[in-house]
């Protein structure tokens, strides 16, 4: 074993084939940012299947820990939107035709990420390329997500979850509900431990509301008003999702601190 193989380095490093011809030299890094943020899509889905189970199991250090790890790499994914804002619109021009119809708005494991967090979409699923990729968000459509084993683990703590919410069909996206707001607000009171977890929670939710943000800006600064690759109306579109929030309950209590 050697430092090579034990990354695959031949295979990772001759997978980045720019298709523009005559070659356009920024579309390297279009593709290698977008490769590197496969990558740590694929981290984040790694880290919140043992979220769930830390949820599961009540075991509160460990999802601090690891959610201190995923609000960390999130912030690398923002702070990475600053590479690829480096690429000029005439840059970009120089290479746009080449990615057809392919958009960032394909990306699998993006959605999958989404639908684990509880933004179950489910007509997106047939905007996928393929029947294995509609078939595996078809099943995570279904299955619990992020934050139904925050339900359980609320309950460890207390907290009633009103049966409404636990027999929810699990397709549907996360709804906000007074009862686990009352809940997280007496936590906020009386658990300094479980704080720690909920202002991660928190940090992670606003700094996946900061990517959209920023990703919305680059797709402004690079094709302006310009319909986008994957046929949506790009920057309006893109609008519609900015304030799209997983832990919705979190962001509904933060008031009631100061009306007491
Ligand atoms: C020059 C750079 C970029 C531009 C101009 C751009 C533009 C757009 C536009 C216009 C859309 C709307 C869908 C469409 O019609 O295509 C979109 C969606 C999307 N893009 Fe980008 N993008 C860029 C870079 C990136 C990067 C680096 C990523 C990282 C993976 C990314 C991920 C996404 C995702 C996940 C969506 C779907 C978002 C949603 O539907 O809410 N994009 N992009």
């Amino acid at each position: 074993m050697n430092y090579s193989n034990y990354l695959n380095l031949d295979e990772l490093l001759s997978l980045q084939v720019p298709q523009s011809n005559p070659p356009a030299h920024s579309e390297t890094l279009f593709i290698i940012v977008h490769q590197t943020y496969e990558l740590w899509f694929k981290q984040l889905l790694h880290e919140f299947e043992k979220i769930k189970i830390d949820f599961y199991h009540n075991n509160l250090s460990e999802a601090i820990h690891t959610f201190k790890r995923v609000c960390t790499i999130l912030k690398v994914l923002v702070g990475q939107v600053d590479t690829i804002e480096t690429i000029t619109p005439k840059e970009f021009a120089s290479f746009r035709s080449s990615l057809k119809t392919a958009s960032g708005f394909q990306s699998l494991q993006y959605w999958k990420l989404e639908f684990v967090l509880g933004n179950k979409r489910s007509e997106i699923i047939k905007c996928q390329k393929d029947t294995s990729s509609q078939q595996q968000l078809e099943q995570l459509l279904h299955e619990p997500s992020v934050y139904s084993y925050f339900y359980d683990f609320l309950e460890f703590w207390g907290v009633v979850i009103p049966k409404e919410l636990r027999d929810r069909d699990h397709s549907l996206p996360t709804l906000p509900h007074p009862a686990v707001q009352d809940g997280l607000l007496k936590l906020y009171l009386e658990a300094d431990n479980v704080t720690i977890l909920l202002e991660l929670m928190l940090d992670f939710d606003f700094s996946f509301q900061q990517w959209r943000y920023r990703h919305l800006k680059l797709a402004e600064r690079t094709i302006g008003n310009a319909p986008g690759t994957g046929k949506t109306t790009g920057v309006p579109y893109l609008m519609q999702s900015i304030n799209n929030t997983f832990f919705p309950d979190l962001l509904a209590i933060r008031s009631r601190f100061h009306s007491r």
